[in-house]
C-alpha cells in the first residue's frame, strides 16, 4: 500500500503530506537525479562512503568512517540543522538512512520506508506495509527498523511481520513481496538487509520467543530464494536440504545433545543485525544472535557448546556454504548474542607489522575481538569494560567461565546482562587513527532459572526468572540505586594493542551509534537527546546539539553541491525504553520520530515536542492477598515486564500500567488482557497462558506498584 501519510501532527501541526511537512533552509525543488538507486557492486566498492552513503554502515568494510572532511574540528561548533522530517510513527527509531543520487532512504517502526530529497528533506514518497499490530508481540525489542538496503534501482526493506520487500526507488510501488519467514511462528524482522552481486541478504529475529534462526539470500531481481544457512541444526539433526547442511555434518550437530527445549523451540541463533561482505574473501560473514531460551540447562541438557549461538560465521557468497566460524560464548546461558557491529579493517598484525585483514566485533559479552578475516582464527580478545562472568580466555579465545555464572534457583547477579555490553547501536572504525569507538554500557542483570519454565514458543520465554529477587513492596530507595547501577560510555579502542584510548562517560546506558569521518570527529547521539561532535583522538566534546527525542541510531554522511550534511533518525522506544522503564527520569519524552540532517551555517529548528502529560495518580485503592500479590508479581514479571517495564514503570512508549484507568476497573482490565480488545494496537489476548484469576493477580500488583511509587515519591518529613 502506497500511502500519501497524512500526519498526524503529534509534534509538529503539520497536515498535509510533502514538502510543506519539512522544516526547512532551502527551497524545495526535486532533487537534481540522474537516476534512482542505480546501484551495484562495483558502485559502492569503489565510491561508497564518499559522497553518498550507499550501504547500511557507509560502505561494505562497515566502518562507518567518512572520507567527508569539509566539517572540522575548526568549524564543526558552526554545525546547525539544515532540515528536519516527521516520520509518521512514535516508536522506537533504530533506521540509519542511505543517501544516493541525492534521495535519502529511511524507515521508521513498524517498517514503513520514506524517500526525501537528501538537500531539503522534502518527502517524495511514503511506503506503509500495512503491518498488522497484533505482530508486536513476537519482537522482543520494539516494533523497529534499522534500514533498507538499494541496488539496481530497488529499495529492499525488511518488514516486521517477516516480508522482505522490493520497492521501485523513485515511486515506492512494489516490485516483489516475499514471506521468509514461517508466519505462524514469532519470527520478526528489525535488521537492514545488505545487497552483494544481486543477492539481498536478511536475517531474523525471535530467539525470546522460540525459534530457529538463519540468514537467506534472494535474487535482488525476483525475489526468489537463492541460499539460506540455518544457524541451528535441525531437530532430528537432519539435513535441510539448505547451504548449512555441510557446517552441520562437519562441525554443528555434535554441539548439541539429543533432547531439551532446542527440539521443540528452534533454538534460537537468528541473524538480527549484522552481516557484512568481504569483498576480498567472496564471502558474507555475519553476527549469529542468543539461544532460545537463553538458559542452557533447559534448552540442552547435555551441555554443549551450541554452534552457530553467538558466533561469527563466514559463508560463500555465492552458494552460502560455509568457510569458518568463530564462537564468542560457547553453550550460551545469558543472551549473549554476536549479532554486534562486524567491521572489517587492515590492521598491522601480519607478519613484522605487514597488514592484515581482521573482524572486529564487540559483542555482547564484553570482549573486544580481533580475527583473521580469511580463516577466522582468533588474533586477539580483551574486555572492553567490567564483566564477571568470565575468568579470562585461553589462547584460543574460548572463555574460561566463572562457574557461578551458569546460575540455577539462586540468582547472579552478572555484568554484562542480556542487554550486553554493547547492543545494535553501531561502532565505527577510524583506520588513519586506528581506532574503534564503541557505544559501550553497564546493565547488571540478576539471571536464575525459571521453575516455571514450559515450552510456549509464542511469547517471551527465556528460562530464566525475571521475578527473581524482586519483591511486592521494594525497599525504600530500590529503584533509584538500580538506576545508579546504569552505565554508558563512548570508548575509543585500540585493536592491536587492546586497550582503551579514551571514553566519554554518559549518564545512562543505551546511547547511540557512532560515526566517524576524516574531519577528525567522532558524532554520537544519546538517549537523552544530545547529539555531539567529539575530538576523535582524545574524545573532547567540539559541539552538541539537543535533538528533542532519543539518539540512537546510527548517524550518517554525505556530500549533495559541495556541502557536507551529517544525518541521525530520533526517536523513543527500542527494547531498553520497553524493557527498563525504571532507567529514565521524567527528562525523556516521547514523540514522533524524526530525521535531523545537519549543516555547517545550518538555520532550520527542531520543533519542540508536545509534551502529554500522564496524570500520575492511583485509581483504585490496593486490594489482595499477599499470595495474590505474590502471584501477580511473578506473573507481571513473565509475561508484561518486556514492554510495560519491570516492577510496572514505564518509560512511556508503552502505557504506564500504574496510571491506567484500567486498573482502576477489574472487568475492563480482563476485558484488555484476557479478551485483547486492544489487539489491534498490539496488546494481544494473554487467555491462553493466563487464567482470570493470574490476570486479577496482576492487576494488584500493579495497583500496589502505584501506591509505592508515590509513597516513594511523598516529601518525607
Ligand atoms: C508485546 C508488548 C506487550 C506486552 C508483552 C504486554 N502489553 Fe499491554 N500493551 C501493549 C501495547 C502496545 C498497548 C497499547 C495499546 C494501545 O495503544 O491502545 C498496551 C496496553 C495495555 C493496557 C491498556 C493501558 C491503557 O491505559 O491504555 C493494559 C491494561 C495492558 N496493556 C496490560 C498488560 C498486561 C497486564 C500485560 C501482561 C499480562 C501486558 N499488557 C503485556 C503491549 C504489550
Amino acid at each position: 500500500m502506497l500511502v500519501n501519510w497524512i500526519k498526524i501532527g503529534l509534534t509538529t501541526g503539520c497536515l498535509l503530506a510533502a514538502s510543506a511537512c519539512s522544516d526547512s533552509a532551502d527551497n524545495n525543488e526535486a532533487p537534481a537525479a540522474v537516476g534512482f538507486a542505480e546501484v551495484d557492486t562495483k558502485r559502492i566498492l569503489e565510491t561508497s562512503p564518499g559522497a553518498e552513503w550507499l550501504s547500511h554502515s557507509g560502505g561494505y568494510d562497515e566502518q562507518r568512517h567518512s572520507p567527508l572532511a569539509q566539517i572540522t574540528r575548526e568549524n564543526v561548533s558552526n554545525l546547525g540543522v539544515a532540515w528536519t522530517y516527521d516520520l509518521a510513527t512514535n516508536r522506537g527509531v533504530e533506521a540509519t538512512p542511505i543517501v544516493v543520487d541525492g534521495v535519502m532512504y529511511v524507515t521508521s517502526a513498524w517498517s514503513l520506508v520514506y524517500a526525501l530529497d537528501a538537500r531539503t528533506g522534502a518527502e517524495l514518497w511514503v511506503y506503509d506495509p500495512a503491518v498488522d499490530k497484533r505482530v508486536a508481540v513476537n519482537a522482543c525489542c520494539d516494533v523497529v527498523n534499522r534500514g533498507v538496503g538499494v541496488y539496481d534501482g530497488k529499495i529492499f526493506v525488511g518488514v516486521i511481520d517477516g516480508r522482505l520487500e522490493a520497492l521501485d526507488a523513485k515511486t515506492g510501488a512494489v516490485i516483489w513481496s516475499t514471506v521468509t519467514v514461517d508466519q505462524s511462528k514469532p519470527y520478526t524482522i528489525t535488521g537492514a538487509p545488505r545487497v552483494v552481486d544481486g543477492l539481498v541478504l536478511i536475517g531474523n529475529g525471535g530467539a525470546e520467543l522460540g525459534v530457529r534462526g538463519y540468514i537467506s539470500a534472494y535474487s535482488a531481481e525476483t525475489g526468489k530464494l537463492v541460499w539460506r544457512f540455518y544457524t541451528v541444526p535441525n531437530p532430528n539433526k537432519a539435513p535441510d536440504g539448505a547451504a548449512s547442511d555441510t557446517a552441520f555434518t562437519s562441525v554443528g550437530n555434535i554441539s548439541w545433545g539429543d533432547e531439551g527445549a532446542w527440539v521443540t523451540d528452534g533454538g534460537g541463533g537468528t541473524v538480527w543485525d549484522s552481516i557484512v561482505y568481504d569483498h576480498v574473501g567472496d564471502q558474507i560473514i555475519f553476527g549469529v544472535g542468543n539461544g532460545s531460551p537463553w538458559n542452557r540447562t533447559i534448552r540442552d541438557p547435555a551441555g554443549g557448546d551450541n554452534l552457530f549461538l553467538s558466533s561469527i560465521v563466514a559463508v560463500d557468497i555465492k552458494t552460502g556454504t560455509y568457510k569458518w566460524h568463530f564462537q564468542t560464548t560457547p553453550g550460551d546461558n545469558w543472551d549473549y548474542t554476536a549479532t554486534q557491529s562486524i567491521i572489517l579493517a587492515n590492521l598491522p598484525l601480519g607478519e613484522n607489522g605487514a597488514p592484515r585483514r581482521v573482524v572486529m566485533q564487540a559483542p555482547k559479552n564484553g570482549f573486544f575481538y580481533v580475527l583473521d578475516a580469511e580463516t577466522g582464527d582468533f588474533i586477539s580478545a580483551k574486555p572492553f569494560g567490567p564483566q564477571n562472568w568470565a575468568q579470562g580466555l585461553d589462547k584460543n579465545g574460548r572463555p574460561v567461565e566463572n562457574p557461578a555464572a551458569r546460575y540455577g534457583k539462586a540468582s547472579f547477579t552478572q555484568l554484562p546482562g542480556a542487554m550486553g555490553a554493547h547492543n545494535w547501536h553501531p561502532m565505527a572504525y577510524n583506520p588513519a587513527l586506528g581506532l574503534a569507538y564503541i557505544p559501550a554500557q553497564e546493565i547488571p542483570q540478576a539471571y536464575a532459572l525459571d521453575p516455571l519454565w514450559k515450552s510456549n514458543p509464542s511469547k517471551w520465554n527465556t528460562g530464566t526468572d525475571a521475578s527473581v529477587d524482586l519483591m511486592v513492596d521494594l525497599p525504600p530507595g530500590m529503584i533509584k540505586f538500580l538506576r545508579s547501577t546504569l552505565k554508558g560510555r563512548l570508548l575509543a579502542w585500540d585493536p592491536v594493542k587492546q586497550e582503551a584510548r579514551w571514553s566519554v562517560e554518559h549518564e545512562n546506558a543505551w546511547n547511540g551509534g557512532v560515526l566517524s569521518t576524516a574531519g577528525g570527529l567522532v558524532f554520537q547521539g544519546k538517549i537523552n537527546g544530545e547529539f555531539a561532535a567529539y575530538n576523535a583522538e582524545n574524545g573532547s566534546k567540539l559541539w552538541s546539539e539537543d535533538l528533542k527525542s532519543g539518539g540512537a541510531s546510527g548517524p550518517a554522511t554525505f556530500e549533495i553541491d559541495g556541502e557536507q550534511y551529517v544525518t541521525i533518525t530520533t526517536g523513543w522506544g527500542s527494547g531498553y525504553a520497553l524493557f527498563a522503564g525504571f532507567a529514565y527520569d521524567e527528562k525523556v519524552v516521547p514523540t514522533i520520530g524524526k530525521v535531523v540532517t545537519f549543516k555547517l551555517g545550518g538555520t532550520a529548528r527542531i520543533a519542540d515536542p508536545e509534551l502529554a502529560y500522564i496524570e500520575r495518580t492511583v485509581k483504585t485503592e490496593r486490594f489482595g492477598t499477599a499470595e495474590q500479590l505474590q502471584l501477580g508479581l511473578v506473573q507481571y514479571a513473565r509475561n508484561c515486564s518486556v514492554c510495560h517495564g519491570p516492577v510496572a514503570i514505564s518509560s512511556g512508549v508503552l502505557p504506564d500500567l500504574r496510571w491506567s484507568a484500567y486498573g482502576g476497573d477489574g472487568d475492563a482490565w480482563q476485558a484488555v488482557v484476557g479478551e485483547g480488545v486492544l489487539a489491534d494496537a498490539g496488546m494481544v489476548s494473554f487467555s491462553a497462558f493466563l487464567s482470570a484469576e493470574e490476570i486479577e493477580a496482576i492487576r494488584a500488583y500493579v495497583v500496589a506498584q502505584a501506591h509505592n511509587s508515590l509513597a516513594e515519591e511523598a516529601p518525607k518529613n
